[in-house]
């Protein structure tokens, strides 16, 4: 039975959240990095660590296990200024945000990857909002990257979930129920969602029956919390 989830972009911020749910709820992961040694000190031997760097395609032919349940893809640029890439040149940010997500895609059709690619996205990008328009000069043509990476999972073929996240933070999840829709919203303060809220429901959208070939945008609610049954209820509905 296929049951390893592969995050790639696990060493940091919202999928490092979600391999640790993976370890933490006993659960087989496969962490695709471009530093073993950076891994291993985060996850000892409690996850499987398989070398990959998603701007050279011949890293990914070796990495991608076809065998794999699902992916999670956290990838973002990072280094610069806060760590985050901004004020590096355009072409340098598209080589990671869409380039990596090409990248990926490719090679999972070359392996023959079945599962479904969960891919992490941002709301904002068809709503326009101040913020979205100063990122995209910070981070430039982060909203091209990030619409083009969406529309390219889109036509690959594979199975795929694109979530659509509010304003990260790292606040402990778990303290909020969740606001999860179909429609896209304004990048704006009040849609703001913790990296541990919103990998668990980058987890839960790899086998949940109703997110495949769809976008979900997520975001915090009232104070309070979704538990399992409630999340996947959330999800479904998305289909009706
Ligand atoms: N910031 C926000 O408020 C916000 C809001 C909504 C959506 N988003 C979206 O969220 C995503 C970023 O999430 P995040 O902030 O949680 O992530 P993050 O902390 O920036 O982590 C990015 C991960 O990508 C990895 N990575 C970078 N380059 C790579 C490469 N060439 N090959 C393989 N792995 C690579 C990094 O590995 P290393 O440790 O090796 O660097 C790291 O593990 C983006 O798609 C962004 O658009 C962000």
């Amino acid at each position: 039975m296929r049951c390893t989830i592969a995050v790639i972009g696990a060493t940091r911020g919202t999928g490092l959240e979600a391999a640790r749910q993976l370890i933490a709820a006993g659960r087989p992961v496969a962490a695709v990095v471009r530093s073993i040694e950076k891994a291993r000190g985060l996850f000892g031997d409690k996850a499987t660590l398989v070398y990959g760097d998603v701007t050279r395609p011949e890293t990914l032919a070796q990495a991608i296990d076809p065998d794999w349940a699902g992916i999670v893809f956290t990838v973002d640029i990072t280094g610069g200024i806060a760590g985050r890439g901004m004020f590096a040149s355009r072409e340098k940010i598209r080589a990671v945000m869409y380039g990596g997500l090409v990248n990926t895609v490719e090679a999972c059709k070359q392996r023959g990857f079945k599962g479904r690619l969960v891919l992490l996205s941002t709301i904002g990008l068809t709503e326009p909002s101040t913020a979205m328009a100063i990122l995209n000069r910070v981070k430039p043509g982060l909203r091209d990257h990030s619409l083009d990476k969406g529309e390219y999972l889109k036509k690959s073929g594979l199975d795929w979930t694109i979530v659509r996240a509010g304003i990260l933070n790292d606040k402990p999840g778990g303290a909020h129920a969740l606001t999860i829709t179909a429609q896209d919203w304004p990048l704006q303060m009040r849609y703001q969602i913790a990296r541990a809220d919103l990998a668990r429901v980058m987890l839960a959208c790899v086998t949940h029956p109703a997110v495949g070939r769809r976008e979900l945008s997520v975001f915090w609610g009232e104070a309070g919390h979704d538990s399992d049954a409630e999340l996947a209820a959330k999800l479904a509905a998305l289909a009706g």
